[in-house]
Order: C-alpha cells, then structure tokens, then sequence
C-alpha cells in the first residue's frame, strides 16, 4: 500500500481504526457540574467537510490527502468502512488521512453500512460521473426527521442519469457518454443535494449550473479542494455554483476547514460555564449568526489570529430569540447547545427550529434536569431558572447528547449521560478537551 501513497510517511501507528472507537458504545460520561473552563481546547477539522471530502476522493485514481482530518470520530469510521467495502485504500495517522480509488471493485453501496451515518449518500454523485453506475441504499429516516434525499435523485436525472428506486436502493445509470450538464434549480436549500451535484457535476459533459445553492464554509471548502483537483468551479459560497465538466480530476493534497459546530459547542460551553477559552484553529467567520446572538446573551468572543476567545461578559446570560436557516443563518446543529444555554438564562428565549422537523429530542431530558421549556410546533419557550440539577440523561441525536454534556457542565451535583456513541460521531475526545479545562467529566464503561 505504500506505493500508493509515495508521500505518507507511514508509522507503525498508521491505522483506520481510531483506539477510542474501539470501545464499547454503551460506555457512558459521568459529569459533576460546576467548574468554569479555563484553557486551550484544540479544534478539529470539520466532520460535515471530511465526509463529504472522502467522498471526492471517488473522483480521481490519484491518491487524496487530507490534513487536519477528524480521523477518530465514529461516523468517519463509517464512512472509510464504506469506501474500502467500495475497493478505495485508505490510511490515517494522526489528522492525515490518505484514499486511493484507483482500484474501485464495486457501484454498491450497501444498506449495512449506510444505515449507519446518512453521509454515506454522497458516493452517488462521484461513483455515477466517473463510473457511469451506482446503487446506492436509501439512507432511510433519522432520529431528527424524515429526511428524504429526493433533491439529489432529482438533479442527477436532470443531468440525464436513469433512476430507478428497488428494494431500498438507488439504482442509478448514467448516459453512454456520461452525465450532462444541465441547470439545476433546488426548490429548497440542501447541503447534501448541493454536494453531491457539485461532486457530480466536475467530470460531465457542459456546464452545470446550480441555483438555490447551499453556501455553507464545508461546501466551500469542498469546491476549493475540487479546484485544486483540477475542477472548473465558480460562484463557490453564492447562490449559483457554475462548474464546467473535465475529462479527469487529480489527487491533491488538502487541509480540512476547522469544525464550525464542534467551536460553537465550546464557545457555549465557556459562557455557560463562566470561563476563559482560547480555541486553536478556530474560524470566527464561519460563526457570525450564531455569534451575533451569543454576543446579545452576554459572551464575548474575539479572533486572536488562528484563534478564538471567549469569555462570558455578565455575571448572568440573557434570554434570546433564535431561529435555525440556511448558512449564513443561525445553524440547526447548535439548536441543541444554544437551547441548553438558555435553560439558565435571565429571561425567556425562543428557539424555532425551520431545519427538520423533529430536533427537539433534547427538551425531555433537559426538563429532566429541571429545565423549563414548553414545545409548540417548531418552537420552543425555554424560561431561564436559576438552576439544574443532575441527572441520568440519554440523547438519541449527536447535538442533542452534547446539549446534555453542557447541561451537566453546568448543573448540580452528578449528571451521567448515557450512550457516549452518539458524541463520538461527532466530537473528537470531548472528555479529554473538557477535562483539559478543568471540567470533572469522566468516560465509565457502560457493561
Ligand atoms: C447536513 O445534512 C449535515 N450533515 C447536518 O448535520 C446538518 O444539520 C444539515 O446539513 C443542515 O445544515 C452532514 O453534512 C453529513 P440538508 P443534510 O440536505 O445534507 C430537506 C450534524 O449534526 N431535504 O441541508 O442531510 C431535509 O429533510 C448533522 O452534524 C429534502 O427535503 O441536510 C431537511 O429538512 C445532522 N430533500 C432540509 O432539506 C432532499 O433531497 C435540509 O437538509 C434533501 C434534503
């Protein structure tokens, strides 16, 4: 294997199995709450990027790297599983992560493997324009909503691929002469659907031009990194992404954008807390919306180069109206975290969730800590109170189990949250970055 990746000095610590995922997923996170979090935590590359990076790694038979690569996080284990099943060669060490998919043995990707992390869904695009075939199993619903994926079927057909839906899979083809080009309007705004026609559409036939386009810094990054490869790309961050196909792509090597949730988890974190965070390599751009309501609750939050820091500017955080849109808005996935910052808020806030449908997991078990929050629809009314109390919690969603991380954080006593598995998707060694700063948080085996 190493021929294939002449410029990956392979150690003997090279592997694509992360130790930590290695434990059991029942494993749970004692916290006693009280500490305020002073220090360095050290921010990851972004999950929603490397997923969707590797998937890019399909576009070419030249080997890919990947710098700054959140390699130990559980859904990036699914999705290596995948693209080995797929035939790719992949090696990690460290934050490096090298593919190779010059020796590609199958089209299909299997339900077993995708069922795990909906991420999966974007091998379509890449395996379809460069192979002209793929099956791909529906990822079916999630905790968090229905979320069906007809937007990227849709915009495949359009760029003349034949679809056919049996027995859960995708079963797509492309034309003789591979994908067309074609204009592509979104009826609604959609991360996925955005790059799996962005990935698809470098190697077809024309230009394709995307309208509605989502604009989110992971998408950009994913452009820029195509660009790289030898992608005719413009219009990357706006409404309408222009991409002109090309024969072939090449391999690159590439530094993943830092994790724009993971630094807005922490930055709650600290003004939940009362602390002072320095977070490294860290992009505050990436954070205006959901800095300019941080800012109104109370917590200060300034660039020091590659870094952020933050602290809390009153003796008490303020209630504030939210409601999650579309990059540049206020993202869906700090619903969770901001929402558990409100719970001890002076005041009421409302928190309106316009993503998906059912991202309300973590009210029940936030009330359970004696939060107040009262659900209409897609809203909530969280009334501050003056405190929390620990307790046995369980999430069912990766942002909804560290709300209750951050709950406990900051409640009294002993909170212990259970099924640690949905935090590794997502969260690269959160108990040793919160213990780091001073937080009493624990990981206990849950045999
Ligand atoms: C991505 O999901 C992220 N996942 C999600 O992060 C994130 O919450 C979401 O974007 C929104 O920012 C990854 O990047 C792996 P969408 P995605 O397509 O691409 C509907 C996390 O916690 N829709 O923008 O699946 C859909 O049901 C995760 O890290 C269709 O109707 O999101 C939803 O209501 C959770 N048809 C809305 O659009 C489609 O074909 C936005 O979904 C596609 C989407």
């Amino acid at each position: 294997m190493e021929s294939l990746f002449p410029d990956f000095k392979l150690g003997k610590s090279a592997t694509t199995i992360a130790p930590q995922v290695k434990s059991s997923s029942l494993d749970k996170i004692k916290i006693i709450g009280g500490n305020p979090l002073n220090g360095t935590i050290p921010i990851s590359g972004a999950k929603n990027c490397a997923l969707k990076l590797m998937c890019a790694a399909l576009l070419t038979e030249e080997s890919v790297y990947f710098e700054n690569s959140p390699n130990t996080l559980r859904d990036m284990n699914s999705q290596i599983e995948l693209l080995e099943y797929l035939g790719c060669a992949i090696k990690c060490e460290g934050s490096l992560m090298a593919i190779n998919a010059s020796a590609i043995e199958t089209y299909t990707a299997p339900y077993d493997i995708v069922r795990k992390m909906r991420g999966s869904i974007l091998v379509l695009g890449p395996l379809l324009t460069r192979f002209g075939q793929a099956k791909v199993s529906l990822p079916g619903g999630c905790a968090i909503g229905t979320r069906p994926v007809d937007l990227h079927i849709k915009g495949l057909e359009e760029m003349g691929a034949t679809i056919t839906l049996d027995d859960g899979y995708i079963n797509a083809t492309a034309p003789a002469g591979g994908l067309q080009g074609a204009k592509i309007l979104f009826p609604k705004v959609s991360v996925g659907a955005t790059e799996n026609l962005l990935m698809a559409a470098t190697l077809a036939k024309g230009e394709t031009v995307l309208v509605n386009a989502a604009k989110e810094p992971e998408i950009i990054d994913l452009g820029e990194c195509l660009i790289k490869m030898g992608a005719k790309i413009t219009g990357l961050g706006t409404e309408t992404i222009r991409i002109e196909g090309v024969k072939s792509l090449k391999g690159v090597r590439h530094s993943i954008v830092p994790d724009r949730i993971e630094t807005g988890t922490y930055i709650i974190a600290a003004g939940m807390t009362g602390g002072t965070l320095r977070l490294q390599n860290a992009r505050i751009e990436h954070l205006s919306a959901a800095l300019g309501f941080l800012s109104q609750a109370g917590i200060e939050v300034e660039q020091d180069k590659n870094d952020i820091i933050v602290s809390r500017e009153v003796e008490r955080l303020q209630g504030v109206d939210i409601m999650t849109e579309p990059y540049p808005g206020f993202p869906t996935d700090l619903q969770a975290q901001f929402m558990a910052m409100l719970t001890l808020a002076d005041g009421a806030g409302m928190v309106t969730e316009t993503i998906f449908e059912n991202r309300f997991m973590h009210v029940p078990e936030l009330s359970r800590m004696g939060a107040d929050i009262s659900v209409q629809g897609n809203s909530a009314i969280v009334r501050g109170v003056k405190s929390l109390k620990g307790a046995e919690v369980m999430a069912t969603d990766l942002r909804a189990s560290v709300a209750l991380v951050l709950a406990g954080l900051v409640a009294e006593g002993e909170t212990t949250v259970n099924r640690i598995y949905h935090l590794e998707r997502g969260y690269e060694d959160i108990v040793g970055k919160l213990g780091g700063v001073g937080a009493n948080i624990s990981r206990v085996s849950g045999e």
